[in-house]
């Protein structure tokens, strides 16, 4: 008994020594590392769909990008100063190239094998959210657009060995609905807004309604390794904070509250799926919490600020008008939790990330990113 326990130890030892050799000498891409990340969702996570389109909604001019390497701080159409956590993600699992963006020329041949980034600033889950900037891809378009790259894939490798790379080696991530309160439930122009006629639960039900049907589509699609994030606190971000003339620690309720009322629901339907999708494993991304953290107790984390935008101006939080050439630049980027009037730093987007990629429960569950990839 013993020696037999004895040998399969150290049988088992020895593969794990191989598969490590293997990794190791290749760079780490087989076994181990994550193939692809098919991205979908809003400015949180575009890499420059925008670029692309007639809208107004862009983030390719200075002095966005002005930290990120692989552009030498050129902008790309990354709605903060470097990585979006999307990027730092792939990067992080050992995805060899970061996701390109659906719309770029550059999304061709071995590069979709890499993943593809499909996500719009501006999107949202509804089709009429982010009317305000006359374009961007809402999800529906969205995954449209995968249907499109996972035809290409077949092409490109052969639908059997298509299938698996999707299946097993690809995380599908989700970073969707706080335009669908921002830009569409939120606007005070009545018009434009849905809030004219529902309430707050039967939008936030309509949302989530939405929502299962495009990830059931993904489904259909192959894709199995899904990670989708709530929505953060959409009331603490600089934006609201200045129009609002609120106190250095405050926020927004409604925003807030809306927000939690719709991250309880998708918490639901993410169990759902993963009781009614038969292979798949959704994961939840408690990026309320995580980033509510980072803006309560932003000095444990080397922050100088939650409340100022780092690039932007317009009242106490430079809230006002987005981040552009003639913006005013704080020197210190690293010790703002947010870039601009709507969007994290690539510093706070680093803290994210790394409790997605391998943190605890409480932010990410029922696993968290290593383990998805590793499934
Ligand atoms: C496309 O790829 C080429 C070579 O990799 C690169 O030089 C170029 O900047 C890329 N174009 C865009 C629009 O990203
Ligand atoms: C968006 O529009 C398409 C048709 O273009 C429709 O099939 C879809 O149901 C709409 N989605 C939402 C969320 O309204
Ligand atoms: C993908 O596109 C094909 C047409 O090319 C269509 O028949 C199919 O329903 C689409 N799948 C999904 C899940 O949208």
């Amino acid at each position: 008994m013993a020696s037999k326990d004895f040998l399969s130890s150290l049988a088992s030892a020895f593969l794990l020594f191989i598969a490590y050799t293997a990794a190791a000498t290749d760079g780490g891409d087989e076994g181990t590392a994550l193939g692809a990340s098919y991205i979908f969702g809003d400015s949180l996570v575009d890499a420059g769909n925008n670029n692309f389109l007639p809208t107004l909604s862009k983030a390719n001019i200075k002095p966005n990008g002005i930290d990120f390497k692989a552009s030498g701080g050129k902008p790309t159409g990354r709605y903060t100063n470097g990585r979006t956590i999307g990027d730092i993600i792939g990067e992080e699992l050992g995805q060899k190239h970061y996701a390109v963006p659906f719309l770029d020329p550059n999304s061709t041949g071995q590069a979709l094998l890499y993943g593809v980034n499909y996500a719009s600033g501006g999107g949202g889950i509804m089709n009429a959210t982010g009317r305000i900037f006359v374009n961007r891809l809402s999800m529906d378009i969205q995954i449209d657009y995968f249907n499109i790259t996972r035809k290409q894939i077949d092409k490109l490798i052969g639908a059997s060995k298509a299938k698996e790379h999707i299946m097993k080696k690809s995380i599908f991530s989700i970073t969707i609905g706080s335009n669908d309160f921002l830009n569409n439930y939120l606007l005070p122009v009545l018009s434009i807004g849905a809030r004219v006629t529902q309430t707050p639960d039967s939008f936030v039900d309509d949302l989530l309604s939405h929502l299962k049907a495009q990830l059931t589509r993904l489904y259909q699609l192959d894709a199995r390794k899904f990670i989708l994030g709530n929505v953060g606190p959409i009331g603490c971000i600089p934006y609201q904070r200045t129009i609002n003339q609120l106190n250095e620690d405050e926020c927004v309720a409604l925003p807030n509250q809306l927000a939690l009322q719709y991250n309880s629901k998708l918490k639901d339907l993410i169990a759902q799926l993963n009781d009614n999708l038969p292979g798949a494993t959704f994961v939840h991304a408690n990026v309320y919490d995580l980033v509510m953290e980072l803006i309560t107790n932003y000095a444990k984390y080397g922050f100088k600020t939650a409340s100022k935008a780092c690039c932007g101006n317009g009242g106490q939080y430079a809230g006002i008008i987005p981040c552009g050439p003639t913006s005013t630049l704080c020197t210190d980027r690293d010790k703002h939790v947010f870039w601009d009037p709507y969007h994290p730093s690539e510093a706070a987007n680093v803290l994210i990330a790394k409790q997605l990629i391998a943190g605890d429960p409480k932010y990410v569950s029922p696993m968290n990113l290593k383990e998805l990839r590793d499934l």
